[in-house]
């Protein structure tokens, strides 16, 4: 028999911890104390689940006989930080896609051996997508990363170049026999397309993290009001304009925030040579007459189903002026935006943007914009990242 003191003493401490877990809770879904959820309806609660859930599975590419090897990652990840793949002193692909930056340069163009004109993407959840670059010049995740080792512009090397190096350094031929299984061939382009290939095996692990509105997208799918509470309100309303009014998902939506397909910009820019970028139309004739695209030779997928869209994509000359749907994943993270980074704000970003759609054009209030940019904001795991001006988020 316990005392009766025992028993004082074990109620007043029952009643304490009990007041502490249920504080929390109290202070959700109590009103005025702390956001709420808005009331979603059923077609809203639809939408907002088709963006997500987070992190997808990244398909394996068919087209790349190592893609998710881990040797072939590992070889990638040592490539993708080498200045030796690399004509112009010191510059490496993580020199523009900074892994703190989330992989890209915070530049509004990029800057290799000469000035880029098109602005850095960054490189997380690239495995989500099927054509490459803003332009889509490349069909495959690995013949985009040899573009650059190429480009006079960028890294500057000739396939002869790049290929000598596996062959010569021992480190990095160590690392090639360990990922493909036999020491680097004497054909230069094909050594060139397996660097290619164990870039893109490495580019296919990078993808980004878990946000609060992911959390809230879960909530919303599971009916957990209290967990859905906790995401901000100006965030929700500018989800609901998102999903909504703002259209936004017509182009944005899935889980990556983008429909991976060409789309009329309404930036018109010029490329360093002085002509204007004409996007699609010359990523279309770049990807027909290149010798990596998946009709050739070094496509894996020896049934060639994975070149289905390189089959169509002589009708997209005819679509000049029309750029890539990035995905909005981090956006908060990786201005300067559009194809060409001359839009430095984010709220700005949105506001041309409202008529993209030329059938039906959205113009949206300030208010709206401002709830839009906090939604924007939601897509990173920081609403504010380190390394970016909180000006970046202004909305005048
Ligand atoms: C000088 C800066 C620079 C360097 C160095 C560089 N990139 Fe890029 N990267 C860019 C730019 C600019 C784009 C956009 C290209 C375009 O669309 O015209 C881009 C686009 C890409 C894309 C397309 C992403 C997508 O979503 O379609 C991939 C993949 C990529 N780079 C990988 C690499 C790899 C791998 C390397 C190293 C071998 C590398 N980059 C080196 C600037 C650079
Ligand atoms: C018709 C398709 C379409 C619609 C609708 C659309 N977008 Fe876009 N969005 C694009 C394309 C294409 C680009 C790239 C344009 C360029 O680079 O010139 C883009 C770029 C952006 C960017 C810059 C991202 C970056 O990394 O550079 C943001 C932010 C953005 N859109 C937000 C929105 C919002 C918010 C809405 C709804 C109000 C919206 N978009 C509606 C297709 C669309």
């Amino acid at each position: 028999m316990r005392s009766l003191g025992a028993r004082l003493a074990l109620a007043v401490l029952l009643a304490v911890l009990g007041a502490l877990l249920l504080a929390p809770l109290r202070a959700a879904v109590s009103p005025g104390s702390a956001p709420t959820a808005l009331a979603f309806d059923a077609a809203e609660r639809a939408r907002i689940g088709e963006l997500g859930p987070w992190p997808p599975a990244v398909p394996r590419d068919a087209s790349n006989r190592v893609s998710g090897h881990r040797s072939a990652i590992a070889f990638g990840e040592v490539l993708f930080h080498s200045a030796r793949l690399s004509s112009v002193g010191g510059l490496r692909c993580a020199s523009c896609h900074e892994p703190w930056r989330s992989f890209t340069d915070a530049r509004a163009l990029g800057l290799g051996a000469a000035q880029g004109g098109r602005n850095t993407m960054s490189l997380l959840n690239v495995g989500l997508q099927h054509e490459f670059g803003w332009d889509g010049a490349n069909d495959s995740l690995w013949a985009q990363s040899i573009r650059p080792l190429l480009d006079p512009r960028e890294m500057r090397m000739s396939p002869a170049q790049a290929a000598a190096l596996l062959r010569d350094d021992p480190q990095l031929a160590a690392l090639y026999q360990r990922a493909f299984g036999s020491a680097p061939s004497g054909d230069d382009d094909a050594v060139l397309a397996d660097i290619g290939k164990a870039l893109a095996a490495y580019e296919e692990t990078l993808v980004s993290e878990r946000t609060p509105f992911d959390a809230f997208r879960d909530a919303i799918a599971s009916g957990d009001r209290i967990a859905a509470a906790r995401y901000p309100i100006d965030a929700q309303r500018g989800l609901r304009v998102f999903a909504g009014a703002g259209q936004c998902v017509a182009c944005h939506g899935g889980a990556n925030f983008s429909d991976g397909r060409f789309h009329r910009s309404r930036i018109a820019s010029m490329l360093p040579d002085g002509e204007p970028d004409s996007g699609r139309r010359a990523g279309a004739q770049h990807l027909l007459a290149s010798r990596f695209n998946l009709l050739g030779r070094f496509n894996d997928d020896a049934r060639r189903t994975t070149a289905a869209a390189t089959r169509d994509a002589a009708a997209d000359i005819a679509r000049s002026g029309e750029f890539r749907t990035p995905s909005l994943r981090d956006v908060a993270a990786t201005g300067p935006f559009m194809h060409d980074g001359s839009v430095a704000n984010l709220c700005d970003a949105i506001a041309p943007h409202a008529s993209m759609q030329a059938s039906d054009p959205v113009e949206l209030s300030l208010a709206q914009r401002r709830d839009v940019v906090a939604f924007l904001r939601s897509l990173s795991v920081e609403p504010q990242p380190p390394h970016v001006d909180a000006a970046v988020f202004r909305c005048r």
